[in-house]
């Protein structure tokens, strides 16, 4: 798999070598209005001869077509990853310190099909834990801490070719070098993945965005016109139907205007190790363990008792209540006596 180095390079290649390596390459060029370049020759020499009458047409800059190009190939070669993505039995996590330099005792192991929640208060140090995984942080973090896969440090290929998608920062990225609809958006993403009945797949992943984001959204509109709600939910469709990714990171998605725990259930699955970070109190007693974060360090971890679980039940209870009142008051309806 290419490398940001090897991705530099591949705008200096000719075409038809560019093609054979990254079949995907031609999307870019379509994506942004553009011919397929000569076989013969390099991207960055296309960029180079273009008319600039035509990147006017266009709405492109001469300039930033190189670094739309890198960040092209870098986000498909991030999303197809999963194809050889390592099998992973366990992650652990070794402690660091917290933000005054304290210990944290503990070492922490998580198998799939865990779901393991993350709570604290607002700069506690919860997204930095979730970055930690992310990039299988070997005490080279403001943290310390160091990941473990199957029990052993990564191997520095290892650590950067395992894929460990963090949803927020994929929507992201999307936005920002996608003049594409979804549906083109997320068949190039199938199609990437050698997914074989890619029409079907993409319907699926594009009506599972919508019943989890609040507006709709069709398959015609363009990745850059989704609001963040929206681009989050086309994510976690995604992420749920097409990624073999083992570790599943989420950070803080109730704020995100989607239904926050169908999307959890969605992201849920036997398979994977999930770790989310939420303020909300039914997407916490979701999870087995509970890690309590407190001045940058995991103060507490908590066992999801009997008792606990007991209680969710009545809690999504009050909430579709609630849910019911926000819809009737929307709709201008009166609010009567609760049953
Ligand atoms: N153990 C730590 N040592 C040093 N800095 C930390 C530590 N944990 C978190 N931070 C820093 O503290 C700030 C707030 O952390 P963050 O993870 O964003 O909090 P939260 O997501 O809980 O709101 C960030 O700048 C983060 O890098
Ligand atoms: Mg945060």
């Amino acid at each position: 798999m290419p490398t940001d180095t090897e991705n530099r390079e591949l705008i200096s290649l000719p075409t038809a070598e560019l093609l054979r390596l990254a079949p995907f390459a031609g999307d870019f060029f379509s994506s942004i209005g553009l011919e397929l370049p000569a076989e013969e020759i390099s991207t960055a020499d296309y960029f180079a001869s273009l008319d600039a009458e035509l990147l006017e047409d266009l709405g492109l800059e001469r300039q930033t077509l190189a670094e739309r190009f890198t960040a092209f190939m870098e986000l498909l070669e991030n999303l197809k990853s999963g194809i050889d993505s390592a099998h992973i039995e366990s992650i652990t996590i070794r402690g660091g310190h917290d933000k005054s330099g304290r210990a944290e005792e503990f070492d922490l192991t998580v198998k799939p099909g865990e779901v393991i929640c993350i709570v604290g208060p607002t700069g506690s140090g919860k997204s930095r834990f979730l970055a930690d995984i992310e990039w299988m942080a070997q005490g080279d973090t403001p943290t310390g801490r160091n990941i473990l896969i199957n029990g052993a440090a990564p191997d520095p290929s290892q650590r950067f070719s395992i894929e460990h998608k963090l949803v927020a920062q994929l929507s992201q990225n999307m936005n920002f070098v996608m003049d594409l609809t979804v549906e083109e958006f997320i068949t190039m993403h199938a199609e990437s993945r050698m997914v074989d009945d890619i029409s079907s797949v993409t319907a699926a992943i594009i009506k599972l965005a919508n019943d989890l984001a609040g507006e709709k959204f069709t398959p015609q509109t363009p990745v850059t016109a989704l609001s963040g709600g929206q681009s989050r939910a086309l994510m976690i469709a995604d992420t749920s139907c097409l990624s073999t990714s083992p570790i599943v990171l989420i950070d803080e998605i109730e704020n995100a205007g989607i239904d926050r725990k169908r999307a959890v259930h969605t992201l849920v699955d036997k398979r994977k190790i999930v770790l989310m970070a939420t303020h909300d109190p039914i997407l916490a007693l979701m999870g087995d363990r509970r890690l309590v974060f407190k001045n940058g360090g995991i103060a507490t971890i908590i066992d999801t008792s009997q008792e606990e679980r007991a209680n969710l039940v009545r809690f999504e209870e009050m909430d579709a209540m609630l849910g019911a009142v926000r819809n009737a008051l929307r709709n201008g309806e009166l609010i009567g006596k609760l049953g």
